[in-house]
């Protein structure tokens, strides 16, 4: 089944929680493994009635006979992790990296005080920006000293590489976007480190030649919370009456929105190898497509709208959120 990248291809929020709890819902990876920064994103799915949010575990945490793991450049709080294995009864089917970096209340207060990164960057206040500045400095604490995590303790990376010898399907997610990415985004508006699909491999301790598949997830519309450039940035008015006007899953903050955009999508899809696009939110446009789950029931502009990113990006739309709800999805996927 081989190894498949799930990453972001705008400012993060793209919806990237949906289409993975769908994805390993229904082809049961072995793993799901976190690429990507921390705690500073918040990835939401919704099964049924019920929504969910992670922070920390991976969005493929509702499907029992799937391992989760964080990989070794994941940031962890500890207390954040802790709570979600224990909300998704996850005890044994969790594993930590032993070099994932340690966020502490002091990381926290250091990102969340009045100061540059909270009033200049905009940035979410969850420590992980000045966690990372730390392990630059070779004076983070690292997961393997921490007794409270002590039995969720692996080598993440060797434990992947033994599905993929094995011939079985790992999921990796990246948390994030790519414009949000330290090296190639809106810096200084960025997140403390680099997001694209070659880090998530990196996070989680495997090489490039190992990937098989890089699906690039794009909403219909472009949303951003937090600071820095927006190209055609609605007014907030605007945005309410589409029905774009959203609020940041860790934060609460209101996100800012723009027109999806296609040559940020053409250069996402550039810096990350993309190999295919699942695109959501398609009914945010189009509410007469709302739950639809076949492509020839799509509305003609739907239809058009995918035609065209098809057709402009070069690469196949395989998935298409219609709903909020994780089986909401057209699946193109051959
Ligand atoms: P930090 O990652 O908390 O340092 O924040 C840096 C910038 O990235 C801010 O503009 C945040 O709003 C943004 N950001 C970080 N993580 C996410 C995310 O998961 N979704 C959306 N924006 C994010
Ligand atoms: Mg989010």
């Amino acid at each position: 089944m081989g190894c498949r990248v799930i990453i972001g291809g705008f400012f993060g929020d793209e919806g990237k929680g949906k289409i993975i709890s769908y994805l390993v819902n229904k082809d049961n990876p072995s793993i799901a493994a976190r690429g990507g920064v921390g705690p500073n994103a918040g990835h939401t799915f919704v099964m049924g009635d019920k929504t969910f949010k992670v922070r920390m575990l991976p969005s493929g945490v509702l499907n029992k006979n799937t391992k989760l793991a964080i990989g070794a450049g994941v940031l962890v709080n500890p207390e954040i992790l802790l709570q979600e294995i224990e909300r998704f009864n996850a005890q044994k089917r969790t594993f930590i990296d032993s070099n994932c970096g340690i966020i502490s209340n002091e990381h926290i207060l250091r990102d969340s005080s009045e100061g540059y990164l909270k009033n200049n960057i905009g940035t979410t206040g969850t420590g992980t920006g000045p966690a990372n500045s730390d392990r630059a400095l070779r004076i983070l604490n690292l997961a393997k000293d921490r007794t409270e995590l002590k039995e969720y303790i692996t080598d993440v990376g060797l434990m992947i590489y033994s599905y993929l010898e094995k011939k079985e399907y790992v999921l990796l997610e990246g948390t994030q976007g790519t414009f949000l990415s330290l090296f190639h985004g809106s810096y200084p508006y960025v997140t403390s480190k680099d997001v694209t699909a070659s880090s998530i491999c990196a996070d989680v301790g495997i090489g490039p030649k190992n990937v098989d598949d890089v699906i690039v997830v794009f909403k219909s519309f472009v949303t951003r919370v937090g600071g820095g450039p927006l190209e055609n940035e609605l007014e907030r008015k605007e945005s309410e009456k589409k029905g774009w006007l959203e609020y940041g899953s860790v934060t609460g903050r209101e996100r800012r929105s723009s027109p999806f955009n296609m040559k940020m999508a053409k250069k996402a899809i550039r810096l990350n190898g993309a190999t295919t696009i699942a695109l959501t939110k398609l009914d945010v446009l189009y509410p007469e497509i709302s739950g639809v789950t076949e492509f020839n029931k799509l509305s003609t502009n739907a239809l058009q709208f995918v035609e065209d990113i098809e057709s402009e990006l070069g690469l196949d739309v395989v998935l298409i959120g219609t709903g909020a709800e994780m089986n909401a999805i057209i699946d193109r996927r051959k």
